[in-house]
């Protein structure tokens, strides 16, 4: 994408946190940092309005942002985001995965949501100057890193139903444990048949925070009956697959070919990508095509379907044993995770975590 600012733009203004976490507070968190509960000691804020363009890039002390109480974000969600990590090699360099997928997908969720595009090079400088101040956040314990959240959202003080003429990006950064403590294990997914995330046309294949808001009643559902995450269906004919609340959906066939939905209001993600070329890498076929839940539930029983997976930056890749529905069951709660799904995972960590060469360019080093 063609960037229209110079490169003089490019360059940040840092102000340090006074108040930073000492090292033996840091080391505290980064010995047991769960998800999403802890934050690095600073965040990148970008200016953009419709007359200035971008702006004002600064990397400031993490806190708290003040909002004018009608700005646009908090009455009609123009908002968009990413979810992204960075990897500690063994080396101790800090790196981070496909970084351009997540600015093209931004730039495209921005498209969508009528927010402006923010240009390639600036994301990832913005994730490397947020790294150079709070590097030593990255975690180096086994599949641990520092989940990366760039954010945007209409910023303008104005009750009027138009694209704000005035908008922030951020980015903000969370210390993240290994997703599955004791080992891999398969989860059990709720289809919910009552609920869509999204419908033809609307905002599906952009990672908004409405398409959040509308899985988390379903989401709901899917914990009280012990489910890990909710599978969605589309919204038209209510047959297909699309994908769980924050994961894509991947079926292995027993010739060896791995099918994935295909739909315009599901999130591309970068994960399954991933997975998927390293799947052809290998020789298999892989297919993005329409999938009913019928043809899941036949497959699954006629032993023509031997593995499923869901899969999403969190938590990689993560088996899928058992689709549990109102009236039927796809699977078994007892299910083994599959081989082919563990050992893709295996070889995308080891690519992630500098244990297999990067054959692809995958990685970029946000360190240095
Ligand atoms: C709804 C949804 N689908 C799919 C994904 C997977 O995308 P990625 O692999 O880029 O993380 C995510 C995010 O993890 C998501 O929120």
């Amino acid at each position: 994408m063609k960037n229209l600012l110079a490169p003089a733009e490019l360059s940040f203004a840092v102000t340090k946190n006074d108040s930073a976490r000492s090292v033996e507070e840091r080391e505290a968190i980064l010995a047991d940092p769960g998800f999403g509960t802890n934050f690095t000691d600073h965040m990148v804020d970008i200016c953009w309005s419709e007359w200035g363009g971008w702006h004002r890039p600064r990397v400031q002390p993490y806190g708290p942002i003040a909002l004018d109480p009608a700005a646009a974000v908090l009455h009609y969600g123009q908002e968009i985001f990413e979810g992204m990590k960075a990897y500690r090699h063994a080396d101790g360099s800090i790196w981070t995965f496909r970084p351009e997928a997540n600015a093209e997908r931004m730039q495209r969720s921005a498209r969508r949501l009528a927010l402006p595009e923010l240009p390639t090079d600036y994301f990832i400088e913005s994730l490397r100057q947020l790294v150079a101040v709070d590097g030593d956040w990255v975690p180096s314990a086994p599949e641990t890193s520092l989940y990366l959240r760039p954010f945007m959202f209409a910023k303008e003080a104005f009750l009027g139903v138009r694209p704000a003429k005035k908008v922030n990006y951020y980015v903000i950064a969370s210390p993240a444990g290994a997703y599955f403590t004791g080992g891999v294990a398969p989860v059990a997914i709720w289809l919910s048949t009552e609920y869509a995330r999204a419908g033809r046309g609307g905002t599906g294949a952009a990672k908004t925070g409405g398409n959040y808001a509308s899985s988390l009643l379903a989401q709901a559902e899917a914990t009280e009956r012990g489910c890990a995450q909710v599978l969605f269906l589309d919204s038209v004919e209510g047959k297909y697959v699309e994908e769980l609340g924050g994961m894509n959906v991947v079926l292995v066939y027993k010739d060896g070919t791995l099918v994935t939905p295909l739909s315009d209001s599901i999130l591309e993600g970068i994960t399954r990508d991933s997975i998927l070329q390293l799947a052809e890498d290998r020789g298999l076929t892989v297919e993005r095509r329409r999938v009913s839940i019928d043809e899941w539930r036949e497959g699954v029983a006629s032993g023509d379907i031997v593995e499923m997976f869901a899969c999403g930056t969190a938590a990689v890749v993560t088996p899928i044993a058992v689709v549990k529905a109102e009236d039927f069951e796809i699977g078994s709660a007892d299910a083994a995770a599959g081989d082919l799904t563990m050992s893709l995972r295996q070889e995308l960590t080891d690519i992630q975590y500098g244990r297999l060469p990067d054959r692809h360019g995958w990685l970029t080093r946000l360190d240095g």
